[in-house]
């Protein structure tokens, strides 16, 4: 599973670009109706990712990890409320029926709602996503991700092809994969991932994934974009987020989370505080300066606080001299 696959020539461009001329016709849906290609590039101006299949998706939303069904549902109509309109959440966390009544209680239209869940790959059935659909009460899923590469992976990406071509889901990604096993799935994948969710923050920034990635037009979305519990005072305190949050009159969680969206990753701040939720989203209205931004892209130390987790640079390097992506 994990050698080193040469590359083939594969018929990914035309097969993303069939993909998005299926599901435009099958769902009305706002960010994908406005869709101009299918060239996967991130919109902070518009909020949205236009990604690879012509679906489009917004740029900044809200995560769930430990967030109990209660929370998750007050957490999600905080907000939907406060304008989100990108939500994660996962078969693993529990919390998909408090996130999907959290949806209906907000009263905002199903089709205005970017919803992300994701499965555990192992021994995945269809009954298993309409297991999903049915705790969310939805009809469909909008992108839905293999949480992680355990057990017969392909066959649960088989498994979630099938699922799109039925309907009951839009987009399909990755979590947690590396370069190697995003091959794998890009060999066999009849309906490419559209997007790599992985853990992102100012230590950790994945500068090579993310350029591995555009090079494959799969979207990058970092998880615990803040360090994630219990992590996030190590930044939030940090002495040069600090002091850029007090030059720009901001907090240091809008500071970070506007360097993501500057860096052109998809953000997804979790939270259980109404407070914080309205705050995370309040970052349109200021912008960093380049040397700001440099200054907090020295942070990174390549350090991820899950190193058995995700892409790492030797394997991502090794792939992508194989592509002839590298000078
Ligand atoms: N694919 C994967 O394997 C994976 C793994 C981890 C996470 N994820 C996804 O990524 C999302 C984000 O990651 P995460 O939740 O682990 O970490 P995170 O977003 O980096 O951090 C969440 C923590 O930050 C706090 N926080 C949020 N906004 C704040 C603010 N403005 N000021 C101060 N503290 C603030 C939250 O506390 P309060 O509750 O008090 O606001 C919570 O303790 C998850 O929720 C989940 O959806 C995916």
């Amino acid at each position: 599973m994990n050698k080193l696959f040469t590359r083939r020539q594969f018929l990914r461009g035309s097969l993303a670009a069939m993909a998005g001329i299926a599901l435009s016709g099958m769902f009305r849906f706002p960010y994908q109706a406005e869709a101009q290609s299918a060239q996967p590039a991130f919109d902070l101006d518009r909020r949205v990712f236009h990604l690879s299949n012509g679906m489009q998706m917004p740029i900044l939303g809200l995560g769930t990890y430990t967030l109990m069904n209660r929370v998750a549902e007050s957490s999600v109509l905080s907000a939907l409320e406060n304008g989100y309109r990108l939500i994660d959440t996962a078969a693993g966390y529990g919390n998909e029926r408090g996130v999907g009544q959290g949806v209906q209680k907000s009263g905002v239209g199903r089709d205005e709602i970017f919803l992300t869940t994701k499965l555990w790959p192992t021994n995945v059935a269809m009954s298993d996503i309409d297991h999903r659909l049915e705790l969310l009460e939805m009809d469909y899923i909008d992108l839905l991700l293999l949480h992680q590469p355990d057990g017969d992976y392909v066959s649960a990406y088989r498994t979630m092809e099938e699922a799109v071509r039925q309907g009951k889901v839009r987009a399909l990604g990755l979590s947690n994969f590396t370069a190697t096993q995003i091959e794998e799935i890009l060999e066999m994948a009849e309906i490419p991932p559209v997007l790599l969710q992985v853990e992102t923050h100012l230590r950790h920034q994945q500068k090579l994934t993310a350029q591995y990635l555009k090079g494959r037009e799969i979207a990058l979305e970092g998880w615990s974009p803040l360090g994630g519990r219990p992590n996030t005072p190590i930044f939030l305190t940090d002495e040069t987020v600090q002091e850029i949050a007090g030059a720009c009159g901001k907090t240091p969680a809008q500071v970070i989370i506007r360097w993501h969206l500057q860096s052109g990753r998809i953000c997804i701040p979790g939270s259980s505080s109404a407070d914080h939720i309205r705050e995370n989203i309040d970052v349109f209205d200021f912008s960093l300066s380049e040397e700001e931004m440099e200054r907090l892209n020295g942070m990174d130390r390549k350090e991820p606080f899950f190193p058995e987790m995700g892409p790492r640079d030797e394997d991502t390097l090794a792939v992508m001299q194989s592509l002839s992506m590298t000078d």
